[in-house]
């Protein structure tokens, strides 16, 4: 039957886990591989629109091999974090953008928007369900990954007309563990994303592209890949799954424009809004790699560093390429950066004020 689609009917289950086992797994879960109970799932077709949307028991999907999604990679997905906070409570961090974002990569993969609200309440009753996964630790939180993909079983190239959303959360640690920095591999072979294609959107493909030139960074001992741009492969854009910023010795910072290549992230646009409020001037302007690597010889450039949801604020520490290599810094993090990651930091877990609004506290 079909249900209100901005509630989701909640379907308990029993944790496949003990309390104090999970207590364990939750100490040092790493990225990606612990995964919480519950999933949160809805069903669309052309003549009930989003229906069937519960919470329910994690468990595997049974699809057809001619499910249009194995084929053609109609898919999309998000990424966003709930905290814990000092007074035991947990919160979410600017999931509205979140969901407008799921929206905007929805259009450009000729997909159904999903309203903003049913995103908004998926997330929210997932996060109340699997609320003991959260890790009560100073870099844990708990991952919501929000996706979407053509469930319809048919082998032309279309739209399909039968979707699936699901959230599924895992319980995380730190992204980048140990290092003080971290290393990129310009990669000149390969380029992410070109103007009229999909590099601002949040589908799966651009990261399935991604990988090559990831393998290359591992293999050149660097532990991510920075693209340039499609057209004259020298504007730096991102990392695979991280915007990228320049701090200059004058204590402003530069960050490569929304062009329609990169994703519009949603850390980027809060540091942008922190910095200002605290009077560094930002711009997003085009930055070359051989600017980058002439500003970082000459001592100009003092700071760089990456971000994102998973990433958090990571400082860069040594750029290499077939051309050579470079180091920025003490390649470790400089005052800037860590400024700015502490503002972030207290905001998102309830430690500072919260100005824009940005925080949405569950109970
Ligand atoms: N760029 C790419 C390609 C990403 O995958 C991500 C991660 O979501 C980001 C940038 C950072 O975006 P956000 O800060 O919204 O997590
Ligand atoms: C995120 O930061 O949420 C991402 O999707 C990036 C990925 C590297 C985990």
């Amino acid at each position: 039957m079909p249900n209100d689609a901005s509630t989701f009917a909640f379907e308990p289950s029993e944790s496949r886990v003990a309390d104090d086992a999970r207590a364990m797994m939750l100490v040092d879960p790493g990225f990606g591989r612990v995964f919480t109970d519950h999933m949160a799932i809805a069903r669309y077709d052309p003549q009930q629109g989003w229906h069937d949307a519960k919470v329910t028991e994690r468990r595997p999907l049974t699809i057809e091999p001619g499910t249009s999604v194995l084929h053609y990679a109609q898919e999309i997905f998000e990424g966003l974090k709930a905290y814990r906070r000092p007074d035991g409570g947990f919160a979410l961090f600017r999931a509205e953008a979140n969901a407008r974002r799921f929206n905007a990569s929805a259009r450009r993969m000729a997909m159904p928007e999903l309203p903003e609200e049913m995103f908004l309440e998926s997330i929210r009753s997932l996060v109340r369900a699997d609320k003991a996964w959260i890790p009560d630790n100073e870099e844990g939180a708990l991952y919501l990954r929000p996706f979407m993909f053509a469930s319809e079983v048919f082998l032309g190239v279309k739209p399909a007309s039968e979707y699936l959303y699901i959230v599924m959360a895992s319980s995380v640690g730190a992204y980048f563990k140990g290092a003080p920095s971290v290393s990129l591999w310009v990669t000149r072979e390969y380029t992410r994303a070109a103007p009229g294609g999909t590099g601002e959107a949040k589908c799966g493909g651009n990261y399935a592209t991604s990988l090559i030139a990831q393998a290359e960074a591992i293999r050149n001992g660097c532990d991510q890949v920075v693209f340039l741009d499609a057209v004259e492969r020298r504007w730096v854009e991102e990392l695979g799954g991280m915007n990228i910023f320049f701090v200059f010795d004058d204590g402003s910072m530069i960050t490569p424009p929304l062009a329609g290549t990169i994703l519009h992230g949603i850390t980027r646009d809060s540091l942008i809004t922190l910095a200002r409020d605290q009077g560094v001037t930002v711009r997003e302007a085009p930055y070359s790699i051989e600017q980058w690597e002439a500003d970082s010889r000459s001592g100009r450039l003092t700071e760089a560093f990456a971000c994102g949801t998973a990433a958090v604020v990571t400082p860069i520490g040594r750029v290499k390429s077939v051309e050579g290599e470079f180091t920025i810094g003490g390649q470790s993090i400089g005052p800037l950066t860590q400024r700015l990651r502490a503002s972030l930091v207290a905001i998102q877990r309830g430690q500072a004020p919260d100005p824009h609004g940005w925080v949405e506290e569950l109970r």
